[in-house]
């Protein structure tokens, strides 16, 4: 995609001698040459220091609001929920970058604590800079679409099979971005947090009155009153929508949620070194070529000295095999289609983007235990085999048939499969291609993944 590979044109600056670096890097002489036009700094990169130190414009330290203390005592309230064992840090840890501490690929919750869920649960990290849900054109100076005219448009034409890249059919090039969830149903953090709260799969909460009842008798119950007036119980509807309101500003203020205390974060400031992996993950991460990865999961800092969030906030189809752990998937012809549904409902007939999910931020995912939207993997090994043997040797990522052949993108009903991108590396390669990634590539790159984890201190290094 055009603006995706825009910033390596950038980041790649004309080239000098290949540096056949010493030191750190001695194992594998580097490509220095394709990303820094001096020798000083290739010498620099080469021994693992960032050539082009940057400050990084952090979130303002603040103290949290009174609304925002409250919020933080309705994460962490069980006494919300149905079963009156779950609340929001149930799923969403703090000790784990806010998503599960378990390993399972869907979470347990419901009023008896017996319902499973029907996705990965995602970190709330990072989420600060998240945009609303939109579809627009790639270029961002142009108008994005309503999405009530292209439903309606959609609706009207005949549904040639497409890909999202395809240029021939109308709305094409449209690009779906933004958002909350997996499929960008929602927009802000208090409209989110209902989603939860109410879903029978997860707290089970009932209705607003029964919330409620609990917020009157809970431990914040006082802080509600003194923040929203001592009528606020007599509407729950109303006294609902200030606890969402106050989970909200929890979220957005509490620098735990966008702490920038990555080794990344340290390195791109100077105040760190890769090691030799580290560095090798990175350029590979970063090759057009090889892992390509930052095309998607963006890790340049912005021109206004924003740092990367590891994500364009756009949607695609990876083509994920189906995660047989999700009761849900049991039945046969059901599927999570993200974009086009079905917990989504607006896109239903804008089915090219079925399949679609967003993409996510990779800080902290070395702190994670079930990978992509239906959590099929569960370490990052078996997430770099998926990018890489994906379409050059699909037996492994997918069950194989009698007729011996691998059952690709089984996630999906057939209709859809031509959505799934095949067009951006790593998942150009073909049947039978050598994989764009080598073993030690993949190996490399989790190594680079490691360093996005926050908790990283300079001082001890
Ligand atoms: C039983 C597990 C569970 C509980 C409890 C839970 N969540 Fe979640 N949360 C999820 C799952 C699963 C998703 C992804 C759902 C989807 O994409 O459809 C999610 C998604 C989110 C997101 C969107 C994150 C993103 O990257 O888009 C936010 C924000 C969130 N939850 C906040 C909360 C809050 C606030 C609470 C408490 C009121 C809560 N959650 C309770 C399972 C849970
Ligand atoms: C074409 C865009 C694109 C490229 C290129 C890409 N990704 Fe992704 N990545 C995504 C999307 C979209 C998802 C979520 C897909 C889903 O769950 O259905 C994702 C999910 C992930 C996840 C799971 C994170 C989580 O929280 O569950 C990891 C890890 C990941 N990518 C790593 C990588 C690495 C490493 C590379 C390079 C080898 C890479 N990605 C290349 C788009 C991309």
């Amino acid at each position: 995609m055009s603006m995706r590979v825009a910033w390596i044109a950038t980041a790649v600056l004309a080239g000098v001698m290949a540096v056949w670096a010493a030191g750190v890097v001695a194992d594998s002489p580097l490509p220095l040459h394709q990303w820094v036009a001096h020798p000083r700094d290739s010498w620099l990169l080469a021994h693992g220091e960032n050539p082009n130190v940057v400050r990084l414009v952090l979130p303002p330290e603040k103290p949290l609001s009174a609304v925002a203390h409250l919020g933080r005592k309705l994460f962490f309230d069980p006494a919300l929920s149905g079963s009156g064992k779950l609340s929001c840090a149930s799923c969403h840890s703090p000790d784990h970058a806010y998503a599960p501490a378990n390993d399972l690929s869907v979470q347990i919750g419901g009023g008896d604590l017996h319902q499973a869920g029907v996705r990965a649960v995602p970190s709330l990290t990072y989420l600060y800079r998240q945009e609303n849900f939109s579809i627009g054109p790639d270029n961002p100076e142009d108008e994005s679409v309503n999405l009530q005219q292209l439903a309606v448009s959609g609706a009207q034409a005949p549904r040639a099979r497409k890909t999202a890249r395809s240029t021939l059919a109308a709305a094409a090039n449209l690009v779906p971005k933004g958002g909350l969830f997996w499929d960008g149903r929602v927009n802000t953090l208090q409209q989110q947090a209902d989603g939860p709260l109410f879903n029978p799969l997860e707290m089970d909460a009932g209705s607003p009155a029964t919330v409620i009842a609990k917020l009157e008798s809970a431990s914040s119950a006082h802080d509600f009153v003194q923040l929203f007036g001592p009528g606020v119980f007599r509407d729950p509807t109303l006294a609902v929508s200030e606890a969402l309101f106050a989970l909200s500003r929890f979220q957005i203020e509490d620098a735990s949620f966008r702490p920038f205390t990555s080794k990344y974060d340290a390195w791109l400031q100077g105040h760190a070194r890769f090691t030799s992996a580290e560095l090798r993950g990175y350029l590979v991460f970063n090759d057009v070529n090889k892992g390509d990865c930052a095309a998607c999961h963006l890790d340049q800092v912005t021109r206004d000295g924003l740092p990367p969030l590891f994500t364009d906030m756009q949607y695609e189809a990876l083509g994920l095999p189906r995660n047989t752990a999700i009761p849900a998937n049991h039945n046969r012809g059901d599927y999570d289609l993200g974009l086009c549904g079905p917990y989504r409902i607006d896109l239903k007939m804008q089915t090219q983007y079925c399949g679609m999910f967003l993409t996510p931020t990779l800080r902290n995912a070395a702190t994670r235990h079930a990978f992509f939207h239906n959590g099929v993997y569960h370490t990052l090994a078996q997430v770099l085999d998926f990018y890489s043997l994906r379409d050059t040797a699909p037996q492994r990522i997918y069950p194989v048939g009698r007729d011996g052949k691998a059952a690709k993108y089984n996630d999906m009903p057939a209709e859809w499969r031509a959505n799934v991108d095949v067009t951006d590396p790593p998942l150009s390669h073909h049947l039978g291609e050598t994989p764009a990634m080598s073993k030690q590539d993949r190996q490399d790159i989790i190594a680079f993944l490691q360093t996005l984890n926050d908790g990283y201190s300079v001082a001890k290094h």
